[in-house]
């Protein structure tokens, strides 16, 4: 059977937030593009990640005509609470930084860019495996896919995007004498769940006890999300609604009183996560964005917007070649995407390693690290620094 040829601008490998944002981008700017995505619509839909948007991300959907429901579904947040030693210490971002977050879930920024691919008339092929790319140095790149219907499809293009998250099939052709992998492990991992209850307080409250993190987020005003450090090998089924509220209590007990406000959960589930970047991010005429080449802990929710922020650049190299044919920003797209990302990985380690506990930590570690969170709180200096990340930095 002979396959089903296509020629394109752009093929972009993976179907995600990243990869469908790059593809709407594209389109509006009238630049012809194709994506493949291995999921369907309904598993990424209902694959639950982390909430916060920076300014630029929303900026991002807004001001493109996305027209999703972040408007009326999207709670803007102005601070978070860190709280150590049972106590509570309100950082407010606007005060310091003049910037705010967005509370949106990932997976909603998912279903906005994939009705609005749809709606534009998009070529989105979602349940489809590319199982090769070729001639990736060569001007004219290309991937083979089988659809779900089982039928084998060629596409070539100028360029090939690969955005196909942190289990990557397409970094691989990068060849690897030409790449390096920076790979941080931790020895813990989130036991996230979600909540029918009300919220517990109003901004997200970021814990640090002698038990471990915890993580009091929110989604809706009846439904939260929250998170506690575990173990790498907890298994959710271990865990009785009970146990889990008595943890994520004790995690924020303190003098003060503070309470968590319960409900039925109704998801739960282990996240394991690690710091990586793959660099350069690009070969030849293959691209990486997003997960694909960087994964960063959840401590600071920076995974997506530093995905928005990659395809950012990215949409402007593409454009500008497109337009004044110069190649000029597409030869920088590697090292101008890769400056944030090493800020957003120092931020993110910095957050997780000052927040989460270590079976294996001395007394002098432990009690350094609350001298770390105290110099934080007690300094303007070090509130505008975590303002300043945690907000994101101005997109270039
Ligand atoms: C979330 O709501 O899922 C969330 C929020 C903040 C984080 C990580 C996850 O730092």
């Amino acid at each position: 059977m002979s396959a089903v040829q296509h020629s394109t601008r752009v093929g972009i490998i993976g179907g995600g937030p990243a990869g469908l944002m790059l593809s709407h981008l594209l389109s509006c700017a009238g630049i012809e593009n194709l994506v493949v995505e291995a999921r369907d619509r309904d598993t990424i839909h209902h694959t639950h990640r982390a909430g916060i948007l920076e300014a630029g991300s929303v900026a991002m959907l807004r001001d493109t005509g996305v027209d999703g429901r972040i408007d009326t579904l999207g709670d803007e947040h102005s601070g978070i609470d860190l709280r150590f030693g049972g106590e509570s210490h309100l950082l407010d971002f606007r005060e310091r930084v003049d910037a705010t977050v967005t509370l949106y879930a990932q997976n909603e920024v998912f279903l906005d860019l994939s009705l609005a691919r749809e709606r534009d008339g998009g070529e989105v092929y979602y349940e489809a495996t590319v199982s090769e790319l070729f001639d990736v140095t060569s001007a004219r790149p290309g991937f083979a896919f089988t659809d779900k219907e089982g039928a084998r499809h060629e596409v070539r293009a100028d360029l090939i995007v690969g955005a196909d998250g942190s289990r990557s099939f397409t970094r691989r052709w990068i060849p690897e004498a030409e790449r390096t992998n920076y790979t941080m492990e931790y020895p813990f991992a989130w036991f996230g769940i979600l909540t029918e209850a009300p919220k517990s307080s109003p901004e997200l409250i970021y814990a640090r006890s002698d038990r471990g993190f915890a993580l009091i987020s929110q989604r809706s005003e009846t439904v939260q999300r929250m998170y506690f450090q575990c173990s790498p090998e907890t298994s959710a089924e271990d865990w009785s609604e009970e146990r889990i509220w008595d943890e994520l209590q004790a995690r924020v007990a303190g003098p003060d009183g503070l309470e968590l406000k319960t409900g039925p959960i109704f998801d739960k589930t282990v996240l394991p996560f690690r710091s990586f970047v793959r660099a350069p991010l690009r070969h030849g005429n293959l691209f990486l964005a997003g997960d694909a080449g960087h994964t960063v802990p959840p401590t600071g929710a920076k995974g997506l917007n530093l995905a928005f922020a990659d395809v950012k650049v990215l949409f402007e190299a593409i454009d500008s070649w497109n337009g004044a044919g110069s190649r000029a920003l597409l030869d920088a797209y590697s090292d101008t995407a890769l400056k944030r990302v090493w800020k957003a990985q120092h931020f993110s380690y910095w957050m997780t390693s000052m927040l989460h506990t270590r079976a294996d930590a001395t007394p002098f570690e432990h009690a350094r690290t609350l001298g770390e969170l105290e110099s934080v709180v007690s300094s303007e200096h070090g509130k505008r620094y975590l303002a300043e990340a945690y907000t994101g930095w101005p997109h270039a």
